[in-house]
């Protein structure tokens, strides 16, 4: 397998790819076991929905607000909906749990010598509360929010944001995202791009190709070169 030559920074996605969004249900004993994987499934593709719907509409608001709406028509849709079933949710997306491999990678990434950063759509306070809450502060060098250009990925602007605040080009970044709509983006923007496949989706029919598809962000140390 060719490793990435010449790589400076490694980008991580948010949820989904460091943090499991799927935890704040698994963490809600409120919510019947037989409802939780339904749940977390709508009200992902609901907030994903919503944020490339306000993205075409030229209707940003924050990632926070996006995810609340996306709960309230997934609350709506399962015959579950009580404000306390909402706060309770809400108040667990804000401390999602990290996947286990991701501190220890982080590390070795670190100690290699690269630069380590979060490029997610949630908003500043979202992505400061989980950073904090899974313990990863020091081991990321910069934590960018897709807020600060008021557009959701994967508008070209948001990785734009990226390049600019790492001070790297495009093909000096490793970018790798668990969601196949956000790794090809990534590729087809012109970055090198590791597509950590949790989930098992099925490659996109979309511009791009990612560089590496792998199982687990642990994988990733070894498919690098030395830092560029
Ligand atoms: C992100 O963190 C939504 O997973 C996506 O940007």
């Amino acid at each position: 397998m060719s490793q990435l030559a010449g790589i400076r920074a490694c980008v991580f996605d948010a949820y989904g790819t460091i943090f499991d969004f799927a935890s704040a249900a698994a963490r809600c004993a409120e919510i019947p076991e037989d409802k939780r994987a339904a749940l977390t499934s709508l009200w992902r593709d609901k907030q994903l929905q919503y944020t490339w719907l306000r993205s075409l509409q030229g209707r940003y608001a924050d990632f926070w607000q996006v995810t609340g709406e996306a709960l309230d028509f997934t609350l709506d849709s399962l015959g579950i909906a009580t404000p306390a079933l909402r706060e309770r949710l809400m108040d667990l997306y804000r401390t999602l749990s990290a996947f286990p491999e991701v501190a220890d990678t982080l590390r070795r990434l670190k100690e290699a010598g690269f630069v380590t950063a979060i490029l997610s759509n949630g908003s500043p306070k979202m992505l400061d509360a989980a950073v904090r809450g899974a313990g990863l502060q020091t081991l990321l060098d910069a934590v960018l929010s897709a807020d600060a250009v008021q557009v959701f990925k994967t508008h070209p602007r948001v990785y734009d944001y990226a390049l600019q605040q790492l001070g790297v080009r495009a093909d000096q970044v490793s970018f790798q995202s668990s969601n196949a709509w956000d790794a090809y983006a990534a590729s087809a923007y012109g970055m090198r791009v590791v597509w950590c496949n949790r989930y098992g989706q099925r490659p996109e029919r979309l511009p791009g190709t990612p560089d590496h598809e792998v199982k687990s962000l642990a994988e990733l140390p070894s498919l690098l070169g030395p830092p560029g």
